[in-house]
């Protein structure tokens, strides 16, 4: 732990000599990697530098409001909150297509973060929370993209910055949590599963509407929720609900319904490469399968994702 300590020092030292006086800017998406970077940045240089969270509308249920509470309000970091869900949600009407959904998506959020960025007068520095791995995984280069990864928060082609900062270019993940647990960075967010950059549209199969994504949304809380209270939460790779676009027939008291069908996706890895489905215990998945459909309007059936990958991959789109 002390070593770790010393070492986010050091950083500190070095990114305050690195930047001077200048203005820096950061994309903060919430993850753990962007996050440890710009706790760092803003130890060196305070409100010198800027951060900039867009909300797609295609967040997980309170995570917007999770993220302000603890990088502005905790941190006090200089953080600007752009309420984005209408003008994505409009972009994204009438499209089904996967790699569409993720182009439209990746497209529109470096036009957000390009227009935040203007209003402030474009600092000339950007912070990103590049990896060991991920420089490692760049170098080899992916040949044969399976879908497009389009890490939202990833570069804006058009802005000019004199200089990208990347502190943890040199950190494997673990190393990264150790020292933001060391920063003070609560274990909520130094322990959250990965997200995929386009959020849960890559989770709602089909077209999204603010009616389907009121549905994941509420049934991944109460994954979350019953994943938290099982103590399992470290010991799955990823968790969450997926709605496949499927209505089945059930019965409640003396009628029938059709209704939506929820998956659950849960899955054991240590790089996202190859995975496993999760033996969650069956008792479990009864309590969060019951209380999905008791708790979510208009699910009225939940099954489990037993697949592996490959064949499978994580997400379902
Ligand atoms: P798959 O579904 O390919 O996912 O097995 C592997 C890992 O990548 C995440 N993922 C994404 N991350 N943008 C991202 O930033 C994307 O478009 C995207 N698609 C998948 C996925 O959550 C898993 O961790």
């Amino acid at each position: 732990e002390w070593i770790i300590g010393d070492l986010a020092g050091g950083m500190i030292a070095s990114l305050k000599a690195e930047i001077g006086d200048r203005r820096v800017l950061s994309a903060l998406s919430g993850g753990v990697d962007s996050a440890v970077a710009s706790v760092l940045v803003h130890k060196a240089i305070g409100d010198n530098l800027t951060c900039i969270f867009v909300d797609h509308g295609m967040l997980r249920k309170n995570e917007a409001e999770r993220v302000l509470q603890v990088y502005r309000d905790e941190f006090g970091m200089n953080l600007i909150f752009v309420d984005a869900k209408e003008r994505f949600l409009s972009k994204l009407k009438g499209v089904t297509d996967p790699e569409e959904k993720r182009k439209i998506i990746g497209t529109e959020f470096i036009r957000v973060f390009e227009e935040e960025a203007a209003k402030i007068g474009s600092p000339e520095i950007l912070v990103q929370g590049t990896i060991y791995p991920d420089v490692i995984e760049s170098g080899v280069g992916h040949a044969n993209t399976i879908k497009s990864h389009h890490n939202v928060g990833g570069l804006p082609e058009n802005m000019a910055f004199t200089k990208i900062v990347e502190p943890l270019r040199g950190l494997f993940k673990d190393e990264v949590r150790a020292l933001g647990v060391a920063l003070g960075i609560p274990a909520s967010q130094v322990w959250r599963q990965p997200f995929p950059g386009p959020g849960l549209a890559v989770r709602i199969l089909g077209e999204i509407t603010p009616y389907k994504l009121k549905i994941v949304q509420d049934s991944d809380a109460i994954l979350r929720e019953e994943i938290a209270a099982a103590g399992l939460e470290r010991d799955i790779w990823q968790y969450f609900t997926v709605l496949p676009n499927v209505r089945s027939v059930g019965v409640m008291g003396d009628g029938r319904t059709y209704d939506e069908l929820v998956a659950i996706r849960a899955v054991t890895s240590s790089d996202a490469m190859t995975v496993d489905f999760a033996r969650i215990p069956y008792e479990i998945l009864a309590k969060i399968s019951s209380r999905i459909i008791a708790e979510v309007d208009h699910v009225n059936r939940v099954v489990y994702d037993v697949t592996s990958k490959p064949p499978g991959t994580i997400e379902w789109e």
